[in-house]
């Protein structure tokens, strides 16, 4: 489907086409208005993939989203101070904060997440998306929900253990992270996601506030203790930055992977001839992730404030403004990728954007291809038969290409 000018005037990422496809309208907008002003957001859509590289490495594009919003909307009497408090952990996320402080949150944790220190847990991720397929195969039906039965357990357990938080308490997690998402992620038509999103931020941060009080007191080999070590032996961050670190991990660390497991599964089963060179060829896992990530990766947007004035292809971005870089639609910039809308393993690309770029670049990167890798080779070889029946339950979200559930039907064993 092509889209005119004048249906990039109107665009409309949330509208259900949208979010089930969002590429014809990113493509409409990337020729016809590639720095567009939408009325309906109050925000800017930069989509061509040269712009979005240069801002994301531009301090005038702020990361701190939090403290203009929380100073406009939430600082007036009648705010609900469970969401005060919530935007209040928000704030000290690192992803959402300038030098110096980014820099400074960033250094104690950089280490944790490099390829060497992830790569020793391949063993344990292999054995994990082992048991959730025992389990999902071992329940009988001809159908498996790839994010509720494999991704979304193996993600958000896979995390958990690297902070430190026992097994028997991770059930809960699916739902307060799904509450959480509504006030990260944004649903502009779900007015009860504030709600749900300090509720669940409230319990949250209420459990990991009791866990890092005991690995306070009987350290471990984990992330949380490592955090408390730097608060307390070097004064390195604040308690609350502990909690709050803490919760972006459980978040981050999960939420986008589901999400790549389920479109890099989808986009194998679509195109039957790239699974059989992934299944044929071990090797290709690298070049097949990267392809995942570029041609239907979890970033859909990440938002900046303008910090200053700045103008861009004719455009005035104001201070203060809104802006949605899109990553999404930067990695099928024709002028950047050959036949951009093919799904190739085997490409030869060079740098994409899914996992951002500059100072910000996804800490998680490197974990994240890992589980990837692992677990969509471990599903198509594991999986009878498997087969789309029906398109998954997509997220309406502006930030993220997310799945709620994705049903594959499989053969009967
Ligand atoms: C496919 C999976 C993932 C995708 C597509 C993804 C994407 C991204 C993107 C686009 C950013 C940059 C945000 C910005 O510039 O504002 C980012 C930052 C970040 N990601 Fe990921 N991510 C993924 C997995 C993970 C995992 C597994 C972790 C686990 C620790 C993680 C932790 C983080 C953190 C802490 C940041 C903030 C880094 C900073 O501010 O310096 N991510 N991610």
């Amino acid at each position: 489907m092509t889209l005119t000018a004048t249906d990039v005037a109107h665009a409309d990422l949330l509208s259900p086409a949208a979010v089930a496809d969002p590429y014809p309208m990113l493509a409409a907008m990337r020729e016809h208005d590639p720095v567009h002003w939408s009325e309906r957001f109050r925000s800017w859509f930069v989509t061509r993939f040269d712009d979005v590289d240069a801002a994301l490495r531009d301090a005038r594009f702020s990361s701190d989203r939090i403290t203009p919003y929380r100073q406009a909307k939430l600082e007036g009497p009648d705010t609900d101070p469970g969401l005060r408090a919530a935007f209040g952990v928000l704030e000290e996320w690192m992803v959402f904060k300038d030098p110096p402080d980014h820099t400074r949150l960033r250094r104690l944790l950089s280490r944790s997440f490099t390829p060497r220190a992830v790569g020793r847990i391949r063993p344990r991720i292999e054995e994990l998306v082992d048991e959730l397929l025992d389990t999902a195969l071992g329940r009988g039906g001809d159908r498996i929900d790839v994010i509720g039965e494999l991704a979304y357990p193996l993600t958000a357990s896979v995390i958990a253990e690297m902070l430190g938080v026992p097994r028997s308490d991770q059930q809960h997690f699916k739902e307060w992270s799904d509450q959480i998402t509504g006030l990260v992620f944004g649903g502009m038509a779900d007015s009860g996601r504030h709600d749900r999103g300090s509720r669940g931020m409230a319990e949250l941060t209420g459990y990991l506030t009791d866990l890092v009080a005991q690995r306070g007191r009987e350290p471990a080999d984990d992330l949380l203790s490592g955090l408390i070590a730097a608060r307390d032996e070097h004064d390195a961050l604040t308690h609350d930055e502990v909690i709050a670190t803490g919760v972006l991990l459980l978040f981050a660390g999960h939420e986008t992977t589901t999400n790549l497991i389920g479109c890099g599964v989808r986009a194998m089963l679509r195109h039957p001839d790239q699974a059989a060179l992934f299944a044929a060829d071990p090797d290709l896992t690298g070049s097949a992730v990267e392809e995942m990530l570029r041609f239907d990766g979890p970033a859909k947007t990440v938002a900046r404030v303008m910090a200053e004035d700045v103008e861009l292809r004719g455009r005035l971005l104001r201070r203060g403004q809104r802006v949605f870089l899109s990553p999404s639609s930067a990695n099928r910039d024709p002028e950047v990728f050959a036949d951009p809308d093919r799904f190739d393993i085997t490409r030869q690309q060079g740098r994409q954007l899914g996992f951002g770029i500059g100072m910000h670049y996804c800490l998680g990167a490197p974990l994240a291809r890992l589980e990837t890798g692992i677990a969509v080779r471990r599903i198509l070889e594991r999986l009878p038969g498997p087969a789309l029946v029906e398109e998954p339950s997509w997220a309406p979200v502006l930030l993220s290409r997310g799945m709620e559930s994705f049903p594959v039907r499989i053969a009967a064993s």
